[in-house]
């Protein structure tokens, strides 16, 4: 994407439907096709597309699809995608990702991006014997792999490492011992999945050959830590300044409350659901497996034993508040929805990511920015003031109010003692009066 002009998207929130899309364009955010496109709503799911992605399929669930503005990640601008159903996300990733642009943005780095698969041997006879036969045997268990899937070995990928494990029984949950075998892939551009499960199943046979024991079964790992993104963002005082609160004191109770996340499971939960919040809303957006991901991120925030942070918060030698997240984001570029869902489409020309590795960039930055958004209310001023407009528009809509009158119910339930539905459809009622 060439470079935003902000100045085009002020106020975005205020504007119609076709306003919004008018001043994408002008602000060189998207082409005149994709302007179209939209104006059609030619984003939705056509339904020969839906029958042929599930079974028995008889319907198609829709969300908001949204755009969240000044991410600057490695130097280059993002309009970000997100699919989503909370209130307030889009608005929060928009804030956070504008501070920290005006700090210098966000700085990502990967590990490279490898997909692990498993074997799982069962009934091994001699477990010593067997991990020393596998260790001798590497190079024709990664060929044998490759062979099963020659054609990722022709664009470049294919099986790079194998990597033996022994799971010990354990006399009181009665489980029996098992040897596990894991390959790391590189799937290239795809998430891989069926790459690495045919890799799998490939190999297995030979492992039951090398060792005597018996495959219970070969599948991907969505473990994903041999593909890992990291970002990190540095914020001076000045821009954390807030109501009564001083950038300082904002940038300490920051790092307070990563160290209240990191220390308390029942906070870490919630503190890592906010940066999912971010994750899967791209993630969605984007055609790929939000299952997979959620699965690996709460699986990698135990990896020390105890659940905890996946963000953490610290202070500089320059006293600028420093956030970094690591999560493991084995995201594809090509694969599964992404070539077939317009919505999916869409995303990859918004982004114009050229690549899977640049997608997990974007995506684990925008975890950071949910993350820095929501702990900066929360030790302020707290998030419900942020919430109730969006909540009050629900409330309108629920209570019945359509076209002007949502706005008009909407600036009366702000100003209401109590704000629900009750108080809600009174005032939609007394406006119809
Ligand atoms: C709400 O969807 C997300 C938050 O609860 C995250 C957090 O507490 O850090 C606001």
């Amino acid at each position: 994407m060439s470079p935003v002009d902000l100045s085009k998207l002020s106020k975005f929130y205020k504007k119609t439907n076709s306003e919004k899309i008018d001043s994408l364009l002008q602000a060189g955010v998207i082409s005149k096709e994709d302007a179209t496109l939209l104006s059609e709503n030619g984003l939705e799911l056509p339904d020969e597309i839906a029958g042929n992605m599930i079974e028995n399929q008889i319907g198609r669930y829709s969300l908001p699809y949204g755009v969240a503005f000044h991410f600057l990640i490695d130097g280059k601008d993002y309009a970000v995608p997100m699919a989503m159903e909370e209130p307030s996300v889009v608005a929060a990733a928009s804030f956070a990702a504008k501070i920290i642009r005006e700090a210098g943005g966000f700085r990502t780095s990967l590990t490279d991006r490898r997909m692990i698969g498993q074997v799982a041997l069962k009934s091994v006879p001699d477990v010593q014997k067997a991990i020393q036969n596998i260790e001798q045997h590497t190079e024709e268990v990664l060929s044998r792999a490759n062979e099963a899937h020659p054609s990722i070995v022709k664009r470049g990928g294919g099986a790079r490492e194998v990597h033996v494990r022994l799971l010990e029984a354990d006399t009181i949950e009665d489980t029996p011992e098992f040897l596990v075998v894991h390959l790391h892939i590189e799937t290239l551009e795809a998430m891989g999945a069926n790459i690495v499960n045919t890799m799998m199943e490939g190999i297995a046979p030979y492992l039951e050959e090398l060792t005597g024991g018996t495959a219970l079964m070969r599948i991907l790992s969505n473990y994903a830590t041999e593909c890992l993104a990291t970002a990190e963002c540095r914020i001076p005082t000045r821009l954390l300044k807030h109501g009564s609160f001083t950038g300082e004191e904002v940038r300490d109770r920051m790092i307070e409350a990563g160290h209240f996340a990191w220390a308390d499971p029942y906070r870490a939960v919630t503190h890592n659901k906010g940066i999912m919040n971010g994750v899967d809303a791209v993630v969605l957006a984007s055609g790929n497996d939000w299952r997979a991901i959620e699965a690996g991120a709460h699986a990698y925030a135990v990896k020390s034993g105890q659940y905890r942070a996946l963000s953490r918060w610290k202070k500089d030698e320059n006293g600028e508040l420093v956030g970094t997240l690591t999560l493991p984001l084995p995201v594809g570029a090509v694969g599964g929805s992404i070539g077939i869902h317009p919505a999916a489409q869409f995303t990859k020309r918004l982004l114009g990511y050229e690549s899977a590795a640049e997608l997990e960039r974007i995506i684990v930055s925008v975890g950071l920015a949910q993350n820095f958004a929501a702990m900066r209310a929360l030790v302020t001023e707290g998030i419900q003031k942020g919430h109730m407009g969006l909540q009050a528009r629900s409330l309108a809509i629920s209570a019945g109010a359509k076209g002007a009158d949502i706005d008009k119910v909407v600036n009366q339930l702000k100003e209401a003692p109590n704000m629900n539905l009750a108080t809600a459809k009174d005032i939609l009622e007394n406006l119809e009066n």
